[in-house]
């Protein structure tokens, strides 16, 4: 199958005609705990999840998104992963990947990988701003990644995530994070991390369904 052309799973056109838990009413009428938002408007591409939580677990989630139909299709397969079985524990759903929802929808093309990341990361923000509000540390930040660039203090997570929004270029990847732009000795390590992560989510069509 052509490599350019999209192929959407069952499960990602399931979502994206029925999305599950997006938020029905005014944000203000919704006791959320926990808010994150993430992307820019200017892109069209803003993600909002609210949580409750109950218990240290995830008890209601509701998004909203001007973003794709895989951002939402994404976004609805996060959700459901994250109530499943009760709700997740806050520590679980801070370590949700984008990996996971991409599996759990059966695949998506690789070109519309970085639509599959705004949502995991507005749920990670929506958890901090809980424990913020909370006046709580939360325990799941400390398991800090690899520092890849001293001088930027640029980790292993910030260029995988950079990867899945599509940087795959080394100069981009400078542009946007930093790094190897000062002392330049982190380099070689810099491109092999990247190029990890880009044979993972690009070369590797484990993600693509039909091909
Ligand atoms: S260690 Fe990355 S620029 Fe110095």
């Amino acid at each position: 199958m052509d490599k350019n052309q999209w192929a959407y799973s069952e499960n990602v056109k399931k979502h994206f005609m029925n999305p599950q838990n997006i938020l029905q009413i005014e944000e203000d009428k919704y006791p959320a705990d926990g808010k994150g938002m993430v992307g820019s408007p200017a892109c069209g591409d803003m993600m909002m999840v609210l949580i409750k939580v109950a218990n240290n677990r995830i008890s209601d989630f509701k998004w909203k998104t001007f973003g794709c139909a895989s951002a939402i299709a994404s976004t609805s397969a996060l959700s459901e992963l994250v109530l499943k079985d009760g709700g997740m524990t806050l520590e679980e759903a801070y370590k949700v990947t984008p990996e996971d929802i991409i599996r759990e929808l059966g695949g998506l093309p690789s070109n519309k990988i970085h639509c599959s990341v705004l949502g995991d990361k507005a749920l990670r923000e929506a958890i901090d701003d809980y424990y913020n509000k909370n006046n709580q540390k939360n325990p799941s930040q400390e398991s800090v990644s690899r520092v890849v660039c001293d001088c930027k203090n640029v980790t292993e997570e910030d260029i995988r995530m950079e990867v899945l929004e599509g940087v795959t270029d080394f100069e981009k990847m400078k542009e946007v994070t930093g790094a190897s732009t000062v002392c330049g000795k982190c380099e070689q390590d810099v491109r092999d991390t990247m190029k990890k992560f880009v044979e993972q989510y690009y070369k590797d069509d484990i993600y693509n369904p039909g091909e």
